[in-house]
């Protein structure tokens, strides 16, 4: 992409200002004075990276940031600056008339409160992916975002990642053939891979709105570990299928341009990070797709052996995703003649089936053979980030780039493996109805 991002973005927002007005008025209190007001709610680890991400993208105005961690507030102001507002209460944010767009990167339990809330304050959102804790939250979501008319963007970066566009551009182009199989891995092997992240000297029931973070959950005693690391605890998470498979799920979607799986097989176990946690350290899942192919997926917390790449296998070649880079690696011509498969023919008969064939009587081909195809590097210039995207549908008026149908059938997929993994079955999902079931 030869437009700079920073270039395109703030061209697009000058544009809105002055073509928008009768055409989505909803718009038009997100592009006044080209200025966009923002809010944040959660600012953990990704509420941190977001805040950096939005920051070099024109126009943007950091209002306000939620958090129920003293230290993450604090951490909020001197990444913005101290004028804006820090808050525990993110009704606070939503009652704002000054923001427009709030990014939700609180964990997966709230999302859907959250989410729900905020569209119906009348804000635009970016919620961090898995949209959902349970599959059943999506429809709520997809119902709310089409009654909201605001702009659901749900944060999964490989949905818009220039890469992802290029694998697609080259299935749709028949550079592969027809794709039968996908694999896909990740792979770690340290106790922040694991979700055990440090938990900061002054946590305590001081420092932490502690009733905040369990929501509609039971009421248990605080527990700062839970707090830090809630991944670990189907409470609050999905484990691995939810945190890691949605990226690839998603990722899959797109480059596939297909929708959901029919059916989902996990198998998987807790067996090395015996903390406490409750949700499994290895989980190895195959989906299978109506429009023909599987996807094998598995997640290692223990082991981080440098991760293949992700393969997509088709009749003609396969793509191989690895760092910022694709490799197209054609399948060799096939010649046609079966040396193996008449292995067991008199002699006879299998010299004048080579002859047929113009090959020699010991079954060597005579002339010159097709050159074996090479494989081909493809690079992609990376162009916007997803937060950019988000931005830019704001201005623009253009759908979200990852709307809440997309964001939910991606979750509802890892939420599938996961059903699987616990009762040890294969299972069918009816995507379109809303049903998972073993028969
Ligand atoms: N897209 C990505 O690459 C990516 C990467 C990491 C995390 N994530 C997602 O981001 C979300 C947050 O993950 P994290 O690693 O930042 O977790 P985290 O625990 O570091 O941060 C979550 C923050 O939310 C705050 N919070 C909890 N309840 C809140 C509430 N009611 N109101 C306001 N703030 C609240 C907590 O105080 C905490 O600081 C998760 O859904 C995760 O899956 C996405």
């Amino acid at each position: 992409m030869a437009q700079d991002r920073r270039e395109f973005i703030s061209t697009a927002g000058a544009a809105a200002v002055f073509t928008l007005a009768g055409e989505a008025t909803k718009l038009r209190r997100a592009t006044l004075n080209g200025q966009i007001g923002m809010g944040f709610i959660g600012s953990g680890i990704r509420g941190t990276q977001l805040i950096d991400e939005f920051k070099p993208i024109d126009g943007l105005k950091f209002l306000a940031v939620c958090d129920l961690y003293d230290g993450c507030l604090a951490r909020a102001k001197e990444q913005i600056d101290d004028s804006i507002l820090t808050t525990k209460e993110y009704r606070a944010i939503l009652d704002r008339k000054d923001i427009d767009a709030v990014v939700i990167a609180t964990p997966d339990h709230l999302h859907k409160k959250i989410v729900l809330d905020a569209l119906s304050a009348g804000k635009h959102a970016y919620c961090e992916k898995p949209l959902t804790w349970s599959i059943e939250e999506g429809k709520e979501i997809i119902a709310a975002e089409k009654a909201s008319g605001r702009i659901l963007q749900v944060g999964s970066q490989a949905k818009t990642a220039a890469l992802t566009a290029k694998a697609r551009e080259l299935i749709k182009s028949g550079a592969i053939g027809d794709v039968t199989m996908v694999r896909m891995s990740n792979l770690r092997n340290n106790a922040q891979g694991a979700w055990k992240y440090e938990v900061p000297p002054d946590a305590s029931e001081r420092t932490i709105e502690w009733k905040k973070f369990l929501g509609d959950r039971p009421n248990r005693p605080f527990d700062a570990r839970t707090f830090f690391q809630w991944r670990c605890w189907w409470e609050f998470s999905g484990g691995v299928a939810t945190d890691l498979f949605v990226h690839l799920l998603t990722w899959l979607h797109e480059v596939m341009d297909v929708k959901a799986p029919v059916s989902v097989v996990s198998q998987g176990g807790l067996y090395f990070w015996k903390d406490g946690r409750n949700v499994p350290d290895v989980l190895e899942s195959v989906f299978e797709y109506e429009e023909g192919f599987i996807a094998e997926m598995y997640v290692h917390l223990a082991n981080s052996y440098p991760a293949p790449p992700n393969i997509i296998m088709g009749t003609k070649g396969s793509i191989l995703q690895q760092g910022d880079k694709l490799i197209l690696l054609p399948e060799q011509a096939d010649h046609g003649v079966q040396s193996y498969g008449t292995l067991q023919w008199p002699k006879a008969a299998r010299e004048a089936y080579f002859a047929s064939k113009g090959w020699s009587a010991e079954g060597h081909p005579l002339g010159e053979l097709p050159a074996r195809k090479q494989p081909e590097e493809i690079k992609v210039d990376p162009g916007f980030t997803h937060t950019g995207w988000f931005i830019n549908s704001l201005r623009e008026g253009k759908p979200s780039r990852e709307n809440a149908t997309e964001g939910h059938l991606a979750a509802g997929a890892a939420h599938v493996a996961n059903q699987s993994y616990r009762k040890g079955k294969k299972l069918k999902w009816d995507w379109k109805n809303d049903k998972v079931s073993d028969k």
